[in-house]
């Protein structure tokens, strides 16, 4: 017998083992004892260097083009939700000591700049997504300036 097939049909005799009724209800999905405490590990320069930054723009490099193709608007699609997904890294960094409040609004308000980005690139539409990208860049400018980053995000600069 192949070494393949063996190990499927072990496979398929172990699944359907598992897949006995214990009794007659549904079997439970156990519930973790404790959820895993999420931890920041990154400074939040990283996150801005490694993550906002050039996410932001790859989705404005492929929004200056003018005929975008298809893969280019999934890929753009994929930057702008993982720059929503660096908003919901920076919700576990807040400043120590004061400013606490502030800094969750601003995070937030990234995160759902960012997934609106998202929805307007997954539907292709050019100027929506446009506009979209300068909200997001608004939104990174607020928090550097509730915070006094000098550090200025502009959508579609002339270079
Ligand atoms: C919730 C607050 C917050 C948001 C939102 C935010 N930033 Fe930042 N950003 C910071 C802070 C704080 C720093 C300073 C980090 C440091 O130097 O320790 C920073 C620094 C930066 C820097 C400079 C990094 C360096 O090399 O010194 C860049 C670039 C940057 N941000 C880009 C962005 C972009 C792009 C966005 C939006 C997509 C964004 N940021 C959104 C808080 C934020």
């Amino acid at each position: 017998m192949p070494h393949t097939l063996r190990l499927a049909m072990v496979f398929v005799i172990g699944f359907s083992a598992l897949a006995v009724p214990v009794g007659s209800q549904e079997p439970q999905e156990p519930q973790p004892k404790s959820r895993p405490k999420l931890e920041p590990i990154a400074e939040t320069k990283l996150l801005m260097e490694g993550m906002a930054h050039p996410n932001f723009r790859g989705v404005e490099r492929i929004l200056s083009e003018k005929q975008a193709e298809d893969k280019s608007w999934t890929f753009a699609r994929g930057q702008a939700l993982l720059i929503a997904e660096t908003a919901n890294l920076l919700m576990l960094r807040p400043p120590k000591n004061q400013g606490q409040a502030t800094w969750f609004e601003r995070a937030m308000e990234l995160r759902a700049q960012a997934t609106q980005l998202a929805q307007t690139v997954a539907r292709k539409d050019l100027e929506r997504s446009r506009a979209a990208l300068g909200s997001v860049a608004a939104s990174c400018n607020r928090c550097h300036q509730s915070f006094r980053v000098p550090v200025q995000i502009t959508a579609f600069e002339e270079k």
